[in-house]
């Protein structure tokens, strides 16, 4: 389906009965990824941002909704497939020039428990695999039982690291498996849009990084 918002893909059934569509995240969608923050609860703030706080103003959303779909790719969940339906979630992932990107999903409140995650994590797996990524990394709060069990049966093989403090390092191998061949179509109508020419830009100073620089990282980019 194209749609004057550009290419939609859908709809995906969701497991109440809902359908969801997804198209790539666009600098017009600020004001609607202000209103998902605002909608999200404190604890979803709170494991996505790493801050309890979020400001949610309209500076650090067209950060957001500014991506390039080649460094940084990222895709709506919409609840049907008009330019002015409200945003429910977001996957995406930020590279940094290596074969690694970091990984980030959101799912409205209301639409949490209902599949949503996981078709985005598919997405974000497939789309990372397709640009010859291998891995997806993320930071996620130790805590995090929803995006660890999400994580652990995404059917992808995960590390996951402890080091210290609340945060836990994952790594997603988001690599089809030796034999399959080219990339898998994991969802067979999504990804239809073609990865535009260019690489993924370095982003300097290697692969640690402390909370702080994890924190001040998802605030300025994620
Ligand atoms: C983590 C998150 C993205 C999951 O999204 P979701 O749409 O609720 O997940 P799904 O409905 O697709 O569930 C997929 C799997 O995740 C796990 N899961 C999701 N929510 C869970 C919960 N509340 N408790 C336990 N497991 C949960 C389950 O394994 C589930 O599979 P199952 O339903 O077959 O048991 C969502 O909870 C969220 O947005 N959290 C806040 C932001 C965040 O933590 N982001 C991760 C850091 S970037």
């Amino acid at each position: 389906m194209r749609h004057r918002a550009g290419r939609i893909t859908g709809p995906f059934p969701l497991a109440d009965g809902q359908f969801v569509w997804l198209r790539q995240v666009r600098a017009e969608d600020a004001p609607r990824l202000v209103e998902l923050c605002q909608r999200l609860s404190p604890l979803s703030m709170w494991r996505r941002f790493l801050r309890s706080t979020a400001r949610c103003d309209p500076q650090e959303a067209e950060r957001l909704a500014s991506v390039d779909q080649v460094r940084e790719v990222a895709v709506a969940a919409i609840p049907d497939p008009h330019a002015d339906s409200p945003i429910l979630a977001v996957g995406r992932f930020h590279g940094d020039g290596s074969d690694r990107a970091e990984l980030a999903v959101v799912v409205d409140d209301a639409y949490q428990r209902l599949g949503l995650g996981r078709l985005l994590l598919q997405w974000v797996v497939q789309e990372a695999a397709r640009r010859g990524l291998r891995t997806l990394d993320g930071y996620v709060l130790y805590d995090n039982q929803p995006m660890l069990r999400l994580l652990r049966s995404s059917g992808h093989p995960l590390e996951v690291k402890w080091d210290n403090g609340d945060l836990l390092t994952i790594k997603l191998d988001v690599r089809p498996p030796v034999g399959q061949g080219p990339i898998r179509r994991l969802l067979p109508s999504v990804c239809p849009w073609p990865r535009r020419p260019g690489t993924v830009a370095a982003r300097p100073g290697g692969q640690r990084r402390g909370r702080r620089a994890v924190v001040q990282a998802r605030a300025a980019s994620l």
